[in-house]
């Protein structure tokens, strides 16, 4: 993880870099740094987050026209100022900053002290900039050639930005495996782990890929491979607003991400979903769709959040489609040696697109054979370029590093890829299909309807933020709600939740059941409905509170229940689409009436690009 920026043109460039660190936070904010060059390096980092920083440095020198920052989400070494980057290398004349992981850190950092370098930070980070400066002096070689062949010895994930006194113009940088954007501005360039930093400025970027190293000056961006050889820069135009990325009003990005599904939901059924035709049009889908019907078998491989997206998937693939399905945690699938046979699917799902687990577990199964289909929010990320077709959710920047909107985007679109490929593949009937058609399209509406009644949610959220665990319990398609209400909970109240289904909870949970347990019910009419009913007695019996999502005009749960949430009707597969919205908002109002920080919960970071 960690958020990178860099600048090098006309401009000041301290504002530019610190805007930027503030969006990609997202990212990481145990330590913020920033290296300018002007007659010299000047670096200035801090313990904290972005505005620890900023309070830190008032009244220093920060004048620059190049300069590079970073926000850090640690790995090698606690937080502090002195792990926090930009490192500076031994002679102090280059400075870096690194996202990833050196992983044969350890042996470089032997070999170099064998040398006598001191390290004055634990980071592997370091590590690889004395190793850079260690090279160029004894290759006497310039630093672009210096970081190739460092880079070449190195394992692991990276991407670098590096500036050095000698050469006060450019800055070096390189990827593998983490994100790099840069943009291209008139005498200027702009560098980001995405294209937040560099919105307001610029619609022109490169997304610069694995084993690439990038020398960027005010008017010239040179694109190489680790073999020295030259890559034209390939444009893409950005199709984002700045105001996709600021909050709009709301008091959290999480709240503002919360509130704009009825949007979201629509931008991404838009241009797809005709009920009234009775069409979708999915070109990934489409294109592909011998290889998706025919498939033998589909693997779906995730991580938290879209992992439980994948459960739903696994579950209305196998009903409309009937092809069997398989969800995998990415961090498993990528180190177990699993199966993967010609004729297999693997459907990745990832809203940042660029989870290093999801990553490195596709680029496994591509090198064996199998096509991917990519279900990502982020445009132009790594996994969306890796894979062989897909769709994007279009639910815009998600910001909060609790996912909410990529979540129903990723359900919408997934329900309309096993729609389409069970309608070319015959395994559903006209009517049913119509009418899945024309429910999805009702479903923007019906999310709208579920948010203009949250009093009732703040109420429930008061009245138990002080438990100290809770039990969320589901059946069917809304067991991964269940899954994904008790991670909202935990990730943004640091309550201990579980997520159960309904029946399996008699096989151990039951025992923790007394009058202090809060236990959510996610009790939707479906067709095991009078079951999940049977569970509240249950847990009514011995004492445990029960508090229930349910559908309008339910009659029956109300009565066993001390707390119910109604949403509108819903057929079971669609029901997810609106049962998580209560427990979204439920865990929100929970954490911040418990005061934390919910867009940036302890120890958590949006996008995890380490193992
Ligand atoms: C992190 C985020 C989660 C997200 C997961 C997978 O843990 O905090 O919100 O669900 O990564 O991320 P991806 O971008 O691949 O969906």
């Amino acid at each position: 993880m960690c958020g990178i920026v860099g600048y090098t043109g006309h401009r000041e460039a301290y504002p530019i870099i610190i805007t930027g660190l503030k969006r990609l936070e997202y990212r990481g904010y145990d330590s913020t740094g920033v290296a300018l060059l002007n007659n010299g390096l000047k670096v200035y980092k801090k313990k904290g987050r972005v505005a620890d920083l900023e309070e830190n440095i008032i009244g220093k020198d920060l004048h620059a026209h190049i300069g590079i920052g970073h926000t850090r989400w640690a790995t090698h070494g606690e937080p502090s100022d002195r792990n926090a980057h930009p490192h500076q290398s031994a002679s102090g004349k280059l400075a870096m900053i690194h996202n990833g992981i050196i992983e044969n850190y350890a042996q470089i950092k032997k070999e170099l002290e064998n040398k006598g370098y001191h390290f004055t930070s634990d980071t592997d980070s370091e590590v690889l900039l004395n190793f850079i400066e260690d090279i160029q002096q004894n290759n006497e070689c310039d630093l672009e050639e210096a970081v190739r062949v460092a880079l070449k010895r190195v394992t692991g994930a990276y991407c670098i930005l590096l500036i050095a006194e000698e050469d006060p113009n450019t800055i070096i940088a390189a990827r593998k495996g983490s994100p790099l954007v840069i943009g291209v501005g008139k005498g200027e360039h702009f560098l980001g782990s995405d294209a937040s930093p560099m919105l307001e400025y610029t619609k022109e970027v490169v997304y610069v890929n694995d084993y690439e190293l990038a020398i960027v000056r005010p008017d010239e961006l040179i694109l190489k491979n680790l073999g020295n050889e030259k890559i034209t820069p390939f444009i893409t135009k950005l199709d984002m607003e700045l105001a996709a990325i600021e909050k709009g009003g709301y008091e959290h990005f999480m709240l503002k991400e919360i509130f704009e599904q009825p949007s979201t939901i629509q931008d991404c059924l838009r241009g797809r979903l005709n009920a009234a035709a009775g069409t979708i049009t999915m070109a990934g889908v489409e294109n592909n769709i011998e290889q998706l019907k025919n498939a033998n078998r589909i693997m779906i491989v995730a991580c938290g959040t879209s992992w439980h997206a994948g459960l739903i998937a696994e579950y209305v693939i196998e009903e409309l489609c009937r092809i069997p399905v398989e969800v995998e945690y990415a961090s498993e699938f990528r180190y177990r040696n699993p199966i993967v046979n010609k004729g297999d699917v693997i459907i990745a799902i990832s809203q940042s697109g660029e989870t290093a687990d999801t990553l490195v577990a596709l680029e496994r199964a591509k090198a064996n054979g199998a096509f991917i289909f990519g279900v990502v929010n982020a445009v132009g990320s790594s996994i969306a370029r890796l894979s062989h077709a897909g769709a994007y959710t279009h639910s815009g920047p998600e910001i909060g590093v609790a996912s909410t909107k990529a979540f129903t985007g990723q359900l919408a679109v997934l329900n309309m890829m096993a729609l389409k490929i069970a309608k070319a593949k015959g395994t559903i009937t006209d009517e049913y299909y119509q009418q899945l058609l024309n429910e999805l399209q009702d479903v923007p509406e019906k999310v709208a309807s579920i948010l203009k009644n949250t009093d009732e949610l703040q109420r429930i959220a008061a009245k138990y933020k002080d438990a100290h665990d809770f039990l969320f319990l589901g059946r069917g398609y809304n067991f991964p709600i269940a899954l994904e209400g008790a991670l909202k909970l935990k990730e943004i109240s640091y309550i201990h939740a579980e997520g159960y289904p309904a029946a399996e909870m008699k096989h151990g949970p039951i025992a923790l059941v007394d009058e202090n347990l809060p236990v959510v019910f996610v009790a939707t009419k479906d067709s095991y409905h009078e079951k999940i009913v049977s569970n509240m007695q249950e847990i009514k019996a011995r004492k445990g509170k029960v508090i229930s999502i349910i559908t309008e005009g339910d009659l029956v749960s109300p009565t066993i229940s001390d707390d119910v949430f109604s949403i509108p009707p819903a057929d079971e597969l669609i029901a997810p689409l609106l049962s998580v919205i209560p427990l979204q908002l439920l865990s929100y109002y929970v954490g911040t009436l418990k005061g934390i920080d919910v867009d940036k919960p302890r120890n958590l970071a949006k996008s995890v690009t380490v193992e």
